[in-house]
């Protein structure tokens, strides 16, 4: 057997940039057929921000709609609503990420959807919780990261970069698009029981929130004893009222840093400053011990400032330090080598150059190249991020603007007389200069 597990399942996508986008790209790699509805002339911001060719879709459009229909629509047209309306009719799930109250003013709300549609399920993303006094904020990743707690929690602790940072990964975009997928998927099967379609309401905050857990961890605690024997702080100096940023911990009771190493070739230079490895020492008697026979540091065994977890903790420093001067004379691999070898988890600090010339990392789902077919040609990408047993997607190429008009608009009824007369008065194409 070889089912996508979504066949059958019909998606409108009323989403755009990133977080929706992220959403509806893997209800569509799971074999859900997802239309993606677009402003004529505009489509998606992402199709022409940061694009390596003005006449070319970006990288970020590429990357986050493949294998979707495009129906170009202005929704504000008698028209557009009538052909909203009719595909909402026949549809399983609507998701959208419009700014707050974009969807009522469209006059698409959850209850009007719900009125048209007592199956479909109504995913939605907005930047916070209804419950929250920024309920009505325009909401864009950093946004999601600085109110979630997470950048205060991130970055260095001391000297000039001491300030709050937001992370690299997309812990407000797409991290909030897996998020929604999860409440939607729950939804289906909800439905299956019910027969009743529902309103998922996903914020990004919630989803940044739902990834911070072990600081507010770190706060209770705080709270209680007024320190933290994982922080770097601890135990030389004074911690203040809240959660500090933690450089490069490994944020549980395992004691874990970055150690800077040798350069190890042309795409792992001094200059790029990638130069480094992550080791981590587990609180374990046995553990300890192997590590400390990996690196030749055995004195530690008997020495009373490490030869438990809890001295180590408050040891750090000179733990950060010795083993900083046994990596430094090797590559990040060959520290990786000796102390995997050891049973020592540890592993080589990866660059975005690095990570794509990975062969092994193309599996047919880690990373995957998509053929894009005429001057963009194949590009790469990050394929669906859990395999099954018995399903392989498969990863098509992304929709033109509009690119699927005739084909959803026939399927829906519409004759090609209609269809011309929509695209002359704004409903499916840009209205002609000067027209209203
Ligand atoms: C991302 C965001 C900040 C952009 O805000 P924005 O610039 O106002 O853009 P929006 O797309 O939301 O809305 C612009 C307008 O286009 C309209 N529009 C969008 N698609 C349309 C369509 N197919 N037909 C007709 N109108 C359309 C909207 O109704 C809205 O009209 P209005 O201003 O009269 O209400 C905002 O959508 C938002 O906060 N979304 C929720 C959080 C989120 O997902 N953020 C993105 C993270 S990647």
């Amino acid at each position: 057997m070889n089912t996508a597990p979504l066949q059958g399942i019909k998606v409108v996508d009323f989403t755009e940039v990133q977080s929706g986008p992220s959403c509806t790209q893997m209800l569509a790699w799971l074999g859900a057929e997802v239309i993606k509805i677009e402003r004529p002339g505009v489509g998606d911001a992402t199709r022409d921000e940061l694009q390596f060719n003005p006449e070319l879709p970006s990288y970020y459009f590429l990357q986050l709609n493949s294998d979707k229909k495009s129906l170009s629509l202005d929704a504000k047209t008698p028209d557009g609503k009538e052909v909203l309306t009719k595909l909402i009719k026949e549809c399983d799930i609507f998701v959208e990420n419009l700014h707050p109250g974009a969807m009522d003013k469209l006059g698409f709300s959850w209850e009007e959807v719900h009125a048209l549609n007592p199956r479909c399920i109504y995913g939605t993303i907005k930047g916070f919780p209804v419950s929250s006094q920024y309920k009505n904020l325009k909401a864009y990743e950093p946004i999601a990261q600085v109110t979630a707690a997470a950048a205060t929690t991130t970055g260095w602790f001391e000297g000039a970069y001491n300030m709050p940072t937001q992370s690299g990964a997309a812990l407000g975009d797409s991290n909030t698009g897996m998020h929604l997928l999860i409440g939607l998927l729950a939804a289906l099967q909800q439905r299956n029981k019910t027969g009743e379609g529902v309103y998922v309401y996903q914020s990004m905050h919630n989803a940044c929130l739902n990834l911070c857990r072990i600081k507010t961890r770190d706060q209770l605690t705080l709270d209680k004893i007024g320190y933290l024997t994982q922080y770097p702080q601890y135990p030389d100096e004074k911690f203040g009222k809240t959660v500090p940023r933690s450089g490069n911990i490994e944020g549980g009771g395992v004691l874990g840093w970055t150690y800077k190493c040798l350069p190890s070739g042309p795409m792992d230079t001094e200059e790029e400053a990638n130069n480094y490895v992550y080791v981590i020492l587990q609180r374990g008697e046995k553990d300890f011990e192997k590590a400390c026979q990996a690196f030749g540091f055995e004195d530690w065994l008997t020495n009373p400032n490490f030869n438990t977890a809890d001295a180590r903790d408050r040891h750090k420093k000179e733990i950060y330090e010795r083993i900083g001067a046994w990596c430094a004379n090797k590559t990040k691999f060959e520290v990786t080598e000796i102390l995997s070898k050891a049973g020592v988890p540890v592993g080589p600090v990866i660059s975005t150059q690095e990570l794509l010339a990975d062969k092994s990392l193309y599996d047919g789902n880690t990373l995957v190249n998509i053929n894009q077919g005429g001057e963009v040609g194949e590009f790469t990408t990050v394929g669906v991020p859990f395999t099954f047993s018995n399903f392989q997607p498969t990863y098509g190429p992304c929709p033109t603007l509009g690119g699927n008009n005739e084909e959803i608009l026939t399927a829906l009824g519409y004759s090609k007389e209609q269809q011309e007369a929509m695209a002359k008065n704004g409903t499916t194409q840009p209205l002609a200069d000067g027209q209203m």
